[in-house]
């Protein structure tokens, strides 16, 4: 890809995650200077092989950090989100949604950046259905609200070779004879990693996005079952969905609240009480000039080379 824009440098909040890691490469790939702040510099020192990234050990919390990260930026993204909190009241997520993208928007301000590319998710609102939707729309409110030069970006589920979705339906294929499923007729759009990716990048090249909201999904809805049924397809792994009722699914995502690293929980379970489809006529992907890409081919290439443990 062609860039538009001269060098330039961003400053990438949660750049060490999943999808940060491809917004990096992509516009590392296009020339530009990317400092990325992380909590825990050592675990992420694989990122400097990119010529032109900068890792900075500190705190997103901590107004002088923040600051300090972006002092020789022009644009700030941030990508900073949790899809579970320690506890269930809420504040994990209002901390790291809302608390985060104040103290973001407050450094830009001090730091003198306006260009700002907030990272959300569809169907984020103050008035939603989970925490993780209403921290996410809330902070959306203040991102909407500050004078600088923002976009928001509202992806689907992301997916991709090192996905948390995909990766945990095929592991749970393998081990089990059966899978018992909630949600199961929630509709999604799956939306690949690299195009949430290149929408970050469009974006930043295009004035005309400013102070837009951008929906990112795929090219097809799926229900939760037929995506768990074309993954076990896909990864040689077809097993009977047994489709929970919402008591059993409840009792499932609370139980799952006990298992190591959270796999799922009573707010994801929430979170899949609304589809997480594009509205029709929203601005989306291909307002960004990038045409989406179809799950099936990209998953059976990447389960095929075998990432998946
Ligand atoms: N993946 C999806 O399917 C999906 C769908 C819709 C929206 N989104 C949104 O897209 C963004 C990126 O998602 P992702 O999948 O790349 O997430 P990810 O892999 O979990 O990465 C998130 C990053 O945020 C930082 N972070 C995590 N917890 C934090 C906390 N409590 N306080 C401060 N920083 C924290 C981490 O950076 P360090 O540990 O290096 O500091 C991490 O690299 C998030 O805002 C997410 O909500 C993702």
């Amino acid at each position: 890809m062609q860039t538009r824009l001269p060098r330039r440098t961003i400053c990438l909040l949660g750049g060490t995650g999943f999808i940060g890691r491809h917004v990096a490469g992509r516009l590392v790939a296009l020339g530009h200077d990317v400092t990325v702040l992380t909590r825990a510099r050592d675990r992420h020192k694989d990122m400097l092989v990119l010529p032109t990234a900068r890792l900075l050990q500190g705190d997103p919390y901590s107004a002088t950090e923040l600051v300090s990260a972006m002092r020789r930026a022009d644009s700030v993204v941030n990508l900073i989100g949790i899809a579970n909190e320690r506890g269930r009241d809420g504040r994990g997520f209002h901390r790291a949604h809302v608390e985060c993208t104040e103290k973001a928007l407050a450094a830009c301000r001090d730091a003198g950046i306006r260009r700002f590319i907030q990272m959300s998710a569809l169907r984020a609102d103050p008035a939603g259905s989970s925490h993780y939707l209403r921290s996410k729309g809330v902070a959306e409110e203040h991102v909407r609200e500050s004078d600088l030069d923002w976009t928001i970006l509202q992806p689907s589920i992301v997916f991709g070779r090192e996905d948390d979705f995909i990766n945990r339906f095929v592991r749970l294929l393998r081990r089990l004879p059966v899978l018992p499923l909630a949600k199961a007729n929630t509709r999604l759009a799956p939306v690949f990693v690299g195009d949430v990716a290149a929408a970050v990048v469009r974006s930043l090249e295009e004035p005309g996005a400013s102070h837009q909201t951008f929906q990112l999904c795929g090219p097809q809805v799926y229900s939760l079952r037929e995506i768990v049924r074309l993954i076990g397809r896909l990864a040689g792994k077809e097993r009977p969905v047994l489709r929970l009722s919402p008591t059993l699914g409840k009792i499932q995502a609370r139980l799952m609240e006990f298992f190591p690293g959270k796999p799922f929980s009573s707010d994801n379970f929430l979170t899949l009480s609304t589809h997480n489809i594009c509205d029709s006529g929203a601005p989306g992907l291909t307002d960004l000039g990038i045409v989406p890409t179809h799950l099936e081919p990209e998953v059976s290439r990447y389960l095929r080379i075998g990432t998946v443990d």
